[in-house]
């Protein structure tokens, strides 16, 4: 079976040509009214679940409008809605929706619950974002920073903030792309060390740099995301709030990095928080396109995990 589960977990060439993948078809559909199908239909008359325990604005709309342009059929599920928010098992769940449906997406809370579910089902399973990882945001980064900047293989890549998910996908991505990262942020809130030590092991460059400028200075590619995920406890904020505010993305922090420099941000984002206005909305941002890009990623993910 195969399973998007997550980067490190998923072979570099089959990377390459995901990314590759996805640029042709966005290429082809170019111009293109969203709602028109694609030339190829490689997913007609396949039904696709898309299952959210936690909200989502991207994952939901892309995925599904991925599978409509490819032809395929989607139900979005939440959660608490099934049976799985009442006690039935992951693996009986897994096993009842492959009776139905030729591939499941999952946005969960427990890496666990993702990893359950892909050893149960009978079809592939994607992850929309676990507390641990958040891959198919990564895949389209990867492809972003390539639109705009050519091949990421060497750039230097900079994290402001918390050691989260979102991060701990683009370690995964340093490693399989061949990137150098920074990791720039408090103490307290390091990125576990098993991300950062796949990177290295993949030969990677990887670094941890509390101070921001030091850590931004000649970077590629700065990064930013929510200071306070959607499985931390909102009691911390204070505290959280006070120790990454030193690591605020602004204008001021910006100009250390390289001119001709990318910003990103996954979105959602608390502006003027994590990240300036000034700097989403500035020159150097490629926010939206990355949100864009989740569509054309992941449609080239669903055509690997289905073999189409
Ligand atoms: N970036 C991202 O995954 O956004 P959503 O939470 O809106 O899906
Ligand atoms: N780190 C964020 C990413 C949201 C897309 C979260 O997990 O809430």
């Amino acid at each position: 079976m195969t399973h998007f589960l997550d980067i490190h977990k998923t072979d570099p060439t089959a990377l390459r040509q995901m990314i590759d993948h996805a640029r042709a078809m966005k290429d082809a559909r170019a111009g293109r009214p969203k709602g028109t199908p694609d030339d190829e239909q490689p997913l007609k008359g396949r039904m696709v679940a898309l299952i959210f325990e936690k909200p989502s604005t991207r994952t939901r709309i892309s995925f599904d409008v991925g599978v409509r342009q490819m032809g395929g059929e989607t139900m979005v599920l939440s959660g608490g809605d099934m049976q799985l928010g009442h006690g039935e098992t992951i693996a009986d769940t897994a096993r009842v929706l492959s009776r139905y449906v030729d591939l499941i997406m999952i946005r969960t809370f427990e890496e666990d619950t993702l990893l359950e579910m892909a050893d149960y089902a009978d079809v592939p399973v994607i992850n929309g974002l676990t507390n641990r990882t958040h891959p198919c945001q990564i895949m389209a980064d990867v492809m972003t920073f390539e639109e705009h900047r050519g091949p990421i293989d060497g750039a230097k890549v900079t994290w402001c903030g918390d050691g989260n998910n979102v991060f701990a996908s683009f370690a995964h991505a340093a490693g399989q792309f061949g990137f150098d990262l920074t990791f720039s942020g408090p103490a307290q809130l390091d990125p576990e060390d098993d991300a950062l030590g796949f990177a290295r092991k993949a030969g990677a460059s990887v670094a941890i740099e509390r101070d921001p400028v030091a850590a931004v200075s000649g970077a590629d590619l700065v990064v930013a995301d929510t200071w306070i995920s959607m499985h931390d406890s909102q009691t911390a904020r204070e505290r959280r709030h006070n120790m990454l505010r030193p690591y605020q993305v602004n204008e001021a922090l910006m100009e250390h990095a390289k001119d001709d420099a990318l910003f990103m941000h996954c979105l959602p984002a608390h502006r003027d928080e994590e990240a300036t206005s000034a700097v989403m909305d500035g020159p150097h941002s490629v926010i939206f396109d990355e949100a864009e890009n989740r569509l054309h990623a992941q449609k080239a993910i669903m055509r690997w995990c289905l073999g189409v």
